[in-house]
């Protein structure tokens, strides 16, 4: 479906590998999320859009045995030595149909221009009662429309409704200056899982300082 046709993360992948890293708090919030959401389990959860590996960890504390996949060979060099990781876009899994317990796809819904279709791919691979975990940035607080430069009080303008990819950051140092970010409403966000076949069944917003940076859902694909 190209989601994407270049592996934008290739030229960034070194850089990618100690800002995640080294995101101290924001990681603690991200592992802690996913643990959450996703539970323990045994079996194989994919990482989608698996990028360095960072949360193999978690996967592998709570049971589940980790696989991912990135579209950035650049991205898997640093990558496989946390998980089994292979090259595949997140639109045309290489995975069977109804073959997984668990799927999460973390912070990179905002790298990807058509989520919906990763939602399909995700309900074609889950077996019926699979588990799927997505973790972003909060799509309502966290974007170009969004300038938390005077953190706690947060302004969000009429971008909010604008769905096309951006450079515009209120900030420097992170990952969208360097590849830009694709932005999903959260209703568009919450109907494309349902659409998709998943139920919905648990919804966490994580934060400091009171406005929420991260939203994390919880969908099973139903029998
Ligand atoms: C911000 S990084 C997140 C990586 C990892 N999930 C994390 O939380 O650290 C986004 C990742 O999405 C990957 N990506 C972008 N488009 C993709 C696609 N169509 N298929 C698979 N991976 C893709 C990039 O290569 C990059 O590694």
């Amino acid at each position: 479906m190209g989601t994407t046709s270049t592996p934008a993360y290739d030229a960034h992948a070194d850089w990618y590998e100690g800002y995640i890293s080294g995101s101290g708090d924001y990681l603690r919030r991200v592992h802690a999320t996913v643990a959450d959401l996703l539970g323990a389990g045994e079996g194989r959860c994919l990482d989608i859009c698996c990028g360095t590996g960072a949360h193999a960890p978690v996967l592998t504390g709570l049971g589940w045995t980790p696989v991912g996949v990135d579209l950035s060979g650049g991205q898997l060099r640093h990558a496989r030595g946390r998980l089994p990781a292979a090259r595949g876009d997140a639109g045309a899994l290489p995975v069977a149909d109804a073959s997984l317990p668990a799927a999460m796809c973390v912070l990179a819904s905002t790298d990807l221009p058509d989520y919906p279709a990763v939602l399909r791919e995700v309900a074609r691979v889950l077996r019926p009662g699979g588990r799927f975990v997505h973790m972003g940035v909060h799509p309502c607080f966290v974007g170009a429309f969004a300038d938390w430069s005077k953190h706690p009080r947060v302004v969000v303008d009429a971008r909010y409704a604008d769905r096309s990819h951006s450079f515009d950051s209120w900030n420097v140092t992170g990952v969208r200056v360097r590849v830009g970010a694709w932005h999903i409403p959260i209703s568009d966000l919450v109907n494309a899982t349902v659409d998709a076949g998943l139920r919905l069944v648990r919804v966490v917003e994580a934060g400091r300082g009171g406005v929420p940076d991260l939203l994390g859902l919880l969908a099973i694909r139903d029998r």
